[in-house]
C-alpha cells in the first residue's frame, strides 16, 4: 500500500490564496452583475512594457529559425542574463555563477528547504507570506497545529506594531530563518540596522538566512537596503531570492532567481554546490524567450519603462493609504511596497471584515489572519491594481 506524506495532514485548511479564489467565485456566482474591485492577490495588472514585449517576440521568433533555435539551455540559466543581474542588481557584489535562474521565487523559497536537515529549527515572521509556513510543514519540520500557538516546532517571530513591523533576532538559537523585506503582507521593509543584527545572529549560531527580496524594486526610502549583500557579512550567511514577477510583470511568464554565495558554508560544506546539485537534477531551466525578456529589463529603455511603472504604482499606493487614513483607518506599509496593511475597524476579525468589504463594497482584500495569528485584526490591500480601481475602492470604502 502506498503511504502518503503524513505531514500534509497537519496543514490547516487550503492554501490562503486558493481559499480566497473559492470565496470570490462563490460571490461572483451570487452577484454576477457586481464589478469586483480586486485589491486581493498581489498580481500585476498591466501588460508587458513595449521593450519587454519586443524582446519576447524576437526571442520567440528565433525559436522558429534553424539558425537561432535553442534546445535545452544551461540549468543555472543563460550567462547573458546572469551577467546583467550581477552587474545591475548587485553592482558585482556577487558573481554571475552564484546566480540560479528559476521559474518562481515561490518555488525556490519552498525548494531551498530540501538542502537542509529536517531537524533544523525554523524561524519566520508572524505575519508573513504563507508559503514559508506551509512548506515547512510539508517538509516534516513541525509537529501538529495548535489554535493558540500555531505549529509545534516553528518559531514565530513577532512582526507587529510593537516591533515597528520589523523582525528582530530572538534569544533562542535558530538554524534557518525566513526574512521577507519588504515584508509581505505588512509592506514594511527592514532597516540596515535590523539586517546587521540578523547577520551577527546568523554568524553566532551558524544559521542561514533565507532572504526573500521579491518586492525590493518598490523600496522608495534611500536608506533601506535592497539586498542583504549590501551589509557586511551578508554573503557568509544569506541566500537571497528575487523575482521578475512584480518588478517586470512576469507573474504569467515566470522568471526569478536565487543567489547562493560561494562564501556560504556550513561545516566547510558549500551550499552553492548543494543547490547546484539540486537545481541540475530537478530543474529543466527557464525557456530561452523568457530569459531574453528578463534580459530586456536591464536595457536602458526597459529599465526606464519599468521605473516609470513602479513609480506610478507607488504613487497609487501612497494615495490609497492617505485616503484610508483620512477615513479614520489605521494603516501601515504602502511606502516601500505596494501592500497596505490596515487595522480592521471596531475590533472585527480579519475574515469578518474581509466578508464585509466583499459583500458590501465589492472590494477584494486578503484577511490578515491568513498570514499568521499576529495578522488577526488586519486586512491587506494590494495596490498593484489599476489607479481607477484604487480610486473606486476609496469611494466604496467611504460609503460603508
Ligand atoms: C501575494 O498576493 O501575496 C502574492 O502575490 C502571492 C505570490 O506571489 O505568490
Amino acid at each position: 500500500m502506498a503511504l502518503l506524506n503524513p505531514h500534509y495532514q497537519k496543514l490547516q485548511s487550503g492554501y490562503l490564496f486558493q481559499e480566497i479564489e473559492k470565496r470570490v467565485s462563490a460571490y461572483q456566482k451570487a452577484f454576477p452583475e457586481n464589478v469586483l474591485l480586486n485589491l486581493g492577490i498581489g498580481d500585476v495588472s498591466e501588460p508587458l512594457t513595449p521593450t519587454l514585449l519586443k524582446a519576447l517576440v524576437h526571442a520567440s521568433s528565433e525559436m522558429g529559425d534553424p539558425q537561432t533555435f535553442r534546445g535545452y539551455g544551461p540549468s543555472q540559466g543563460y550567462a547573458f542574463l546572469r551577467e546583467k543581474i550581477a552587474e545591475q542588481d548587485f553592482q558585482n557584489r556577487i558573481t554571475p555563477d552564484e546566480i540560479f535562474i528559476s521559474d518562481g521565487a515561490k518555488n525556490d523559497v519552498a525548494n531551498l528547504q530540501e538542502i537542509f536537515c529536517t531537524q533544523n529549527q525554523v524561524g519566520l515572521a508572524d505575519p508573513v507570506y504563507p508559503v514559508y509556513i506551509d512548506t515547512t510543514v510539508m517538509a516534516g519540520r513541525t509537529g501538529p497545529f495548535h489554535e493558540t500557538k500555531g505549529y509545534e516546532g516553528i518559531h514565530y517571530l513577532p512582526c507587529t506594531e510593537e516591533t515597528g513591523f520589523e523582525v528582530l533576532p530572538p534569544k533562542a538559537p535558530l538554524d534557518l530563518i525566513y526574512l521577507c523585506s519588504p515584508n509581505n503582507p505588512t509592506g514594511v521593509a527592514f532597516s540596515k540596522n535590523t539586517l546587521k543584527k540578523w547577520i551577527a545572529y546568523a554568524k553566532e549560531h551558524q544559521a542561514v538566512l533565507l532572504f526573500d527580496a521579491a518586492y525590493e524594486a518598490y523600496i522608495t526610502d534611500p536608506n533601506i537596503p535592497h539586498s542583504i549583500y549590501e551589509i557586511e557579512g551578508g554573503k557568509e550567511v544569506a541566500i537571497e531570492i528575487r523575482s521578475f514577477s512584480k518588478t517586470a510583470g512576469f507573474t504569467g511568464l515566470r522568471c526569478s532567481y536565487t543567489v547562493v554565495p560561494k562564501d556560504l558554508q556550513i561545516n566547510k560544506q558549500s551550499l552553492h554546490a548543494l543547490w547546484s546539485r539540486r537545481h541540475g537534477t530537478k530543474f529543466g531551466g527557464v525557456s530561452y524567450p523568457i530569459q531574453r525578456t528578463a534580459e530586456a529589463v536591464y536595457s536602458k529603455e526597459g529599465h526606464q519603462e519599468l521605473k516609470t511603472r513602479i513609480t506610478c504604482c507607488m504613487q497609487g499606493a501612497k494615495a490609497f493609504k492617505a485616503s484610508l487614513q483620512k477615513q479614520g483607518f489605521t494603516v501601515f506599509g504602502g511606502e516601500n511596497a505596494p501592500y497596505v496593511w490596515c487595522k480592521t475597524p471596531n475590533g472585527l476579525s480579519s475574515w469578518d471584515f474581509f466578508d464585509t468589504l466583499l459583500t458590501q463594497a465589492s472590494i477584494l482584500s486578503i484577511p490578515g489572519s491568513g498570514f499568521g495569528r499576529r495578522g488577526e485584526g488586519y486586512i491587506r490591500f494590494s495596490a498593484f491594481a489599476p489607479q481607477t480601481t484604487l480610486q473606486q475602492a476609496t469611494k466604496a470604502l467611504s460609503c460603508l
